[in-house]
């Protein structure tokens, strides 16, 4: 018999096919976030759970009594949505998707600096309320890019990315890490690390958010942080929403003190805070990060290579915990 495992979101059509050649799959047709009461059920039902960002999976689910999955395979690079200590806990092996959607959303943090930069939210809704008047030399200007300096928060292969792309638009590349990146790293990017995050705030004109989500990073942009940056400063998040303080910034955009924001992750999400929502200044996209269709597909190709090994009796390539 193979063995059973749980999509807990439509994946693209490739992928599903791929999978069903080799596991008796189930895939939730409602295709929208499991309660706490059905991931729980299917701990008991499945031999694995393939859960996404919109899965919440706490201590409580992973203690399910008679429970017989032993392989969570995260579609996705985060997993602060998974209690790592309590499915270690539990004998439960956990897997991510890493590699497959560095450019996707090294592209994505590129489009929201371009957005923000140049008031392409702000343009478009204009011309779509039929309120363009027609061009003149001082309609809706934004700031260019080239000469400023990008920040980038975290340095892990994501924010690499994006400074490989960034440097073409001419920006200089600096970075805030726990860990140093290599020597080579650090001169093939040309950026330069800098030892504290106040520091990275306070000289950067695009400061660009690649750390991991969780407790650790919760609130790392909060007032204190985004009162150092410069009032031309744009901030852009591709990471998680967790890692800014919203009503911080909502305060920020408002009073002027910082330019702009590209965000597309948010603390509350899908709920998006309507005072982000009222602010011009705040481009919003709804955690496309990863959203191509090559990229999902190789995501689901990814966790399925995870689970092949994880059943051969092998360590997936991808464990993380
Ligand atoms: C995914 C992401 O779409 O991989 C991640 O960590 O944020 C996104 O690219 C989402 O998390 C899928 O679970």
């Amino acid at each position: 018999m193979p063995p059973k495992i749980l999509l807990t979101r439509r994946w693209p059509d490739a992928v599903e096919a791929h999978l069903r050649q080799r596991y008796d799959v189930t895939v939730d047709p409602g295709d929208r976030p499991l309660s706490a009461a059905e991931l729980t059920e299917a701990m008991g039902r499945y031999d694995a759970i393939c859960p996404t960002v919109t899965d919440r999976i706490g201590a409580a689910i992973l203690a399910a009594p008679n429970a017989r999955v032993r392989i969570l395979g995260n579609f996705g690079a985060g997993f602060e949505h998974i209690d790592l200590e309590a499915a270690k806990a539990a004998g439960i092996v956990v897997t991510n998707t890493p590699d497959v959607l560095t450019d996707a959303t090294a592209d994505l943090a590129i489009l929201l600096m371009l957005m923000a930069s140049r008031r392409a939210g702000e343009g478009e809704r204009e011309l779509r309320a039929g309120q363009w008047t027609g061009w003149r030399p001082t309609h809706l200007l934004g700031q260019g890019l080239a000469g400023k300096r990008l920040g980038l928060v975290g340095f892990g292969r994501i924010a690499q990315a994006t400074a490989a792309r960034a440097r073409a638009f001419g920006l200089s590349i600096a970075y805030y890490s726990r860990r140093r990146a290599d020597a080579g790293v650090e001169a093939a990017l040309a950026a330069t690390h800098i030892g504290s995050l106040e520091e990275l705030a306070a000289t950067s004109d695009v400061l660009s958010l690649h750390c991991p989500g969780g407790p650790a990073t919760r609130h790392l942009v909060n007032a204190a942080l985004l009162a150092r940056m410069k009032p031309t400063a744009i901030l852009v998040n591709t990471a998680r929403g967790t890692v800014v303080n919203e009503a911080d910034l909502i305060a920020t955009l408002s009073s002027g003190a910082i330019a702009a924001a590209g965000l597309d992750v948010f603390e509350g999400e899908p709920a998006v805070n309507p005072g982000l929502i009222a602010l011009p200044n705040a481009v919003l996209l709804p955690h496309l990060g990863s959203a191509t269709l090559e990229t999902r597909t190789a995501m689901g190709m990814r966790v399925a290579a995870n689970l092949d090994r994880f059943f051969a009796g092998e360590v997936p390539h991808d464990r993380v915990a």
